[in-house]
């Protein structure tokens, strides 16, 4: 299994100016990245600000979403070379707040991770379940739909490059988390169907990371979690020293 990795999705905040104070504070409290990945999704327009202030630094980029085409007419979105050129890494794909938001299906959301990972992005597919669902008890069945559906068109050699994010959709900006044991649970039904879809080999190399109200004070027990592989951190992603002391819990495992 690669580092664990920890992601921070700072979602429509910041200017580019804002940006770059960030990700230099950021930079500056991860003198050496040790014992895990870390990688920050700033919106589109920091991009660069962030790639500049992070330079020299291995600290990864994210896009928060993508387009599948390459080029064309299909305005307000980028493609996937947009953002490699961008100097990213990684993309976010099918996060709750586009699914619900934005209205994106399954499909769509399938076709975004076809395209990030034929570009050469590692996507980091998010998957979770709303209130009601899992008040129904249909947990299980949602992000297994939700899985299989996005990955439909990815090779089994493919699936490994694929991080997996479980974001239960209650827990997200609410200030309200799953347990450790909710949090275990899910990431086991997910390691199962994807070695049910590509095998125990690929199936090992997906990361997969726990999202919604990760805190300071949540993340050690998030982080020991078993089959916790990682955390995706939005409102605590955007303060220096909270983003720092939540990626510090794995530096220190
Ligand atoms: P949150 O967001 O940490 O603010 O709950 C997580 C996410 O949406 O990725």
């Amino acid at each position: 299994m690669a580092l664990p990795l920890v992601v921070g999705n700072w979602k429509m905040h910041g200017t580019p100016a804002e940006a770059f104070s960030l990700a230099r504070g950021i930079r500056t409290g991860l003198k050496r990245v040790q014992g895990v990945e870390v990688v920050l999704a700033p919106p589109f327009t920091s991009l660069s600000a962030v790639y500049k202030a992070l330079r020299g630094r291995s600290i990864g980029l994210a896009g928060q979403n993508v387009f599948w085409q390459e080029q064309g007419a299909f305005t307000g979105e980028i493609s996937p070379k947009m953002l490699l050129e961008s100097g990213c890494g990684f993309v976010i794909v099918g996060h709750s707040e586009r699914r619900r938001i934005l209205g994106e299906s399954d499909q769509f959301i399938g076709k975004k991770t076809v395209a990030a990972l034929a570009a050469g992005l590692r996507p980091i597919l998010c998957v979770g379940e709303t209130l009601q669902e899992r008040r129904q008890g249909s947990t299980r069945k949602i992000i297994g739909r939700q899985l299989r559906v996005a990955l439909k068109g990815i090779t089994k050699n493919a699936i490994g490059k694929i991080e997996i994010a479980y974001e239960p959709v209650w827990a997200i900006g609410t200030g309200r988390n799953a347990t450790p044991d909710q949090i275990s649970l899910a990431h086991q039904w997910i390691r199962e169907l994807l070695r049910k879809l590509a095998g125990n080999e690929q199936a090992a190399k997906s990361r997969i990371l726990y999202g919604g109200s990760v805190r300071p004070e949540n993340a050690g027990d998030l982080a020991r979690a078993p089959e916790v592989n990682g955390l995706l951190v939005g409102g605590a992603s955007l303060k220096a020293e909270s983003f720092l002391s939540i990626v510090n819990q794995f530096i220190s495992i």
